[in-house]
């Protein structure tokens, strides 16, 4: 087969049983940001480029390398959004939600674009969840978004993975270690790669989440941030941790994360895999107290993480994690002949306004072939229609899973269909019922 073009590298397709995941995956995370009180904010795909620029940062690579900027036909500079905090925070501002009672929380989820090297859990179009709680300060805040991820990925089943905390200080405290990274830095300027040798003077801590491998090695030995906290934000990380541990929640101090965007301020943190190769961030996010304010707002501190879609729909498949069954259907309705076509695609329709998930022939097939599709596709029922069934107002229905036949008439199929699965239900509940009762026989006995 010769296709005229494929998908553009790091971009994905998602087949109906993987957009099935996807879909479960993203009801499941808005259900329980649902349940803290966050509320779905939609924002543009695109922005004007500078919003990027002043809030992620200049010196930070998403900016200097990954972002998709075209020219509009005007000549503006729009870009494709690298990331979900930016839009969320000029639309809270444009909007006036920040004039409402606060804290504000919104979620979303929406796709990102960055250019990188793509490789597994690592693409150029990828999607992010996110929340961004607006206009708290303490570090109850903090818990509760770090809260709110714990316990998706335990909704989510995802059993192998670790919550990495650290603290990068606040405009009072970050200026001393900045200047401890630049005499750090400075003695091995030879050393930087040319990006970071221009980072040195205007952001040197953008220089430690560098991915050239020298400066990566060079960051295993600069100062460490925690040694130059203020007693504020020092209190601030104490606080966390204290509710951290009462909320069950564990966790390390990594004094290495530093994030790698312009805006953060105080906690960051980063949930980690190693299930899925070398892009095991599953979760990144953080205070940043700084940025309503840089954006044109009136200062409000804000709090706030992403997760990255594909990269938990991969945890969650290297754990073994639940994932939902694929659709059954429900009654496949046969047609022998043009009449019962015409009259099978009416009780299709009937039946699908009644909630079932019913098909009928459109290839023109033969019995024989049309059992065979009703096979594949699952149904759990068959109603085979022909001309004495048509002029006689019923047929037999078929249990496919049993083998059992019953004569219905076309008026009752819907209420039938109804019962059956009643009893169904009834029984798996029943047998759901009879297990926890052995279980619980077996405990007792222990
Ligand atoms: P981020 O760490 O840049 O943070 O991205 C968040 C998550 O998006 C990552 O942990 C990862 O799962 C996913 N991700 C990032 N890049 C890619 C990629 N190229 N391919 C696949 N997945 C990727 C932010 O974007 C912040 N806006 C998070 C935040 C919200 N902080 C405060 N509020």
């Amino acid at each position: 087969m010769a296709l005229i073009t494929k998908a553009p590298r790091g971009t994905q397709d998602f087949t109906p049983d993987q957009s099935a995941r996807m879909r479960y995956i993203e009801d499941t995370l808005m259900r329980i940001a649902g349940l803290h009180g966050f509320g779905e904010i939609r924002t543009p795909t695109f922005e004007h480029t500078e919003l990027f620029v002043r809030s992620v940062g200049d010196t930070t690579d998403v900016v200097q390398k990954e972002m998709y900027t075209f020219e509009d036909k005007k000549g503006r500079s729009i870009t494709l959004k690298p990331e979900g905090t930016a839009g969320a925070v000029r639309a809270a501002l444009e909007r006036g939600l920040l004039a409402e009672a606060l804290p504000l929380k919104l979620s979303y989820i929406t796709p990102c674009f960055r250019y990188e090297k793509a490789q597994a859990g690592r693409y150029r179009e990828f999607h992010q969840f996110g929340v961004e709680l607006l206009g708290a300060q303490s570090s109850a805040a903090d818990a509760e978004v770090i809260g709110l991820v714990q316990e998706a990925l335990d909704t989510l089943g995802v059993t192998e993975i670790r919550l990495f905390i650290n603290s990068i200080g606040c405009p009072n405290c970050r200026p001393k270690f900045q200047q401890a990274l630049k005499d750090y830095y400075s003695a091995h300027y030879d050393e930087l790669c040319p990006t970071c040798q221009d980072r040195l003077e205007r952001n040197p801590l953008r220089i430690l989440d560098c991915k050239e491998e020298h400066c990566h090695e060079l960051a295993e030995h600069a100062p460490i941030v925690l040694d130059y906290l203020c007693d504020e934000c020092r209190e601030h990380f104490e606080e966390l941790q204290e509710r951290l541990r009462a909320m069950g929640i564990a966790f390390e101090v990594d004094p290495t994360i530093v994030r790698g965007l312009d805006y953060y301020t105080k906690t960051v943190f980063e949930f980690k895999t190693e299930t899925i190769g070398a892009q095991g961030t599953v979760c990144g996010g953080g205070r940043y107290d700084g940025l309503v304010e840089l954006m044109g707002g009136q200062k409000q501190p804000a709090v706030g993480f992403a997760i990255g879609l594909e990269r938990l729909k991969l945890v969650m498949e290297a754990c073994g994690a639940p994932m939902p069954e694929e659709p059954r259907c429900d009654i496949a309705l046969i047609p022998l002949g043009a009449k019962a076509s015409v009259r099978c695609s009416a009780m299709a329709a009937d039946l699908r306004t009644d909630g079932f998930y019913a098909e009928t022939d459109l290839m023109n097939r033969s019995l024989k072939a049309q059992l065979k599709y009703a096979n594949k596709i699952g149904a759990r029922y068959t109603i085979v229609i022909g001309d004495s069934e048509l002029e006689a107002g019923k047929a037999r229905l078929k249990d496919m899973d049993s083998g059992e036949e019953q004569e219905v008439a076309f008026d009752r199929l819907a209420d039938v269909l109804m019962e059956k699965e009643a009893s169904r239900l009834y029984g798996e509940i029943a047998d759901a019922q009879f297990g926890l009762e052995e279980l619980s026989g077996v405990l007792g006995q222990e």
